[in-house]
């Protein structure tokens, strides 16, 4: 018996010696020191040896036993120590390994092609003016001179949040709140959001951005709005840039014109950009209706005053070749790395 737990002895030390990792350990622990492990299993055959062989004997166990529990603390401590040494190396930093290239944002080409308007303004002596996007019809439509009931409400698609609470559905609406709070002169342009009930596709969306222009003083004329549109059109496009006006109406303003510029791929030749016909319109402009300035308490004798509005979502597309207006609220990357 006592031969029988030296040779388990052996055994048991070899197994916890060469255990490669916890795992390994604790199935040697089990099978050698374990509740029905070999060592419990001698231990049991005490029962069967002569009364005054058990107390040496058993002695002799309780001396195996813990040295073997000995063995096996240092033996876990060992590979305890390896394991989070493995650990920590496998977090280590290559610092071999090339870096990640990162992207460095770059401006959204709507909001770049706004900011490019408005510098040129604000070299012009232009402040810039916003407004709210929420308001009534006072403002929507009343003080801009659209009489009662008049279609060309129909034609601005606007979204009504209640009887008196709309969404504006052009930045026309901020002409009116900048007179009311101040006096001539006035030149200030207006960028914004504008919604109208329109269904989104290639070239419309029911929220866009304009910007709108206004300028009003004593003896303004209608050939300072085509200088001045002019002037926008070659800071935009270049020197080469030519303006075309062809009458419209708008009701705040009399007269009314819509205005193109020369198209800035084929100079006016006719292309795909312009679709054949040498320009691309841009937006509406007009001298103020004199209504309008007596609506907010202007003295209509002495001042006259011009304005007008263009889409910025056309004019990115235009500048950039981009095809569809929806790729400019995709907040798609693959589009936007591109800018
Ligand atoms: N608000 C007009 C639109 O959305 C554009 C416009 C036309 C603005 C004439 C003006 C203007 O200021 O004078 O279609």
């Amino acid at each position: 018996m006592e031969h029988r737990l030296r040779e388990m002895a052996e055994a048991a030390r070899r197994a916890l010696r060469e255990a490669t990792n916890l795992d390994e350990l604790e199935q040697a622990r089990a099978r050698y020191l374990g509740r029905s492990g070999i060592l419990r299993d001698i231990q049991q055959g005490i029962r069967d040896l002569a009364k005054e062989l058990r107390p040496q004997f058993g002695r002799l166990i309780n001396e195996t036993r813990a040295e073997l529990e000995a063995l096996l603390e240092a033996r876990r401590k060992e590979l305890e120590a390896g394991q989070s040494r493995l650990r920590a190396a496998e977090s280590a930093i290559d610092v071999t390994l090339p870096g990640r290239a990162q992207h460095i944002a770059g401006r959204h080409p709507l909001l770049a092609t706004l900011d490019d308007m408005l510098e040129i303004f604000l070299g012009l002596g232009y402040t810039i003016a916003e407004g709210p996007e929420v308001e009534n019809n006072y403002y929507g439509f009343e003080a801009l001179n659209y009489p009662p009931d008049h279609p060309a409400m129909d034609e601005q698609m606007t979204f009504y949040i209640a009887d008196d609470v709309l969404l504006r559905s052009q930045t026309s609406t901020v002409q009116i709140r900048v007179m009311e709070t101040q006096e001539p002169p006035v030149r200030v342009v207006v960028p914004g959001r504008c919604f109208r009930r329109d269904t989104l596709d290639a070239t419309h969306s029911h929220t866009f951005y304009q910007l709108e222009g206004l300028c009003v003083d004593e003896g303004i004329t209608m050939a300072d709005l085509k200088g001045t549109l002019l002037a926008f059109a070659r800071g935009m496009f270049g020197e080469e840039a030519r303006v075309r006006f062809r009458p419209d109406f708008f009701p705040f303003t009399e007269p009314s014109a819509e205005f193109a510029v020369s198209c800035f791929a084929c100079s006016g030749e006719g292309c795909r950009v312009c679709k054949g016909t040498g320009w691309i319109e841009l937006g509406g402009s007009g001298m103020v209706d004199p209504n309008v300035l007596a609506g907010v308490g202007y003295d209509t004798e002495r001042y006259t005053g011009f304005a007008f509005g263009v889409g910025v979502e056309r004019f990115a597309m235009n500048r950039y070749g981009i095809p569809d207006m929806r790729l400019l609220y995709s907040g798609d990357m693959r589009m936007l790395r591109q800018f």
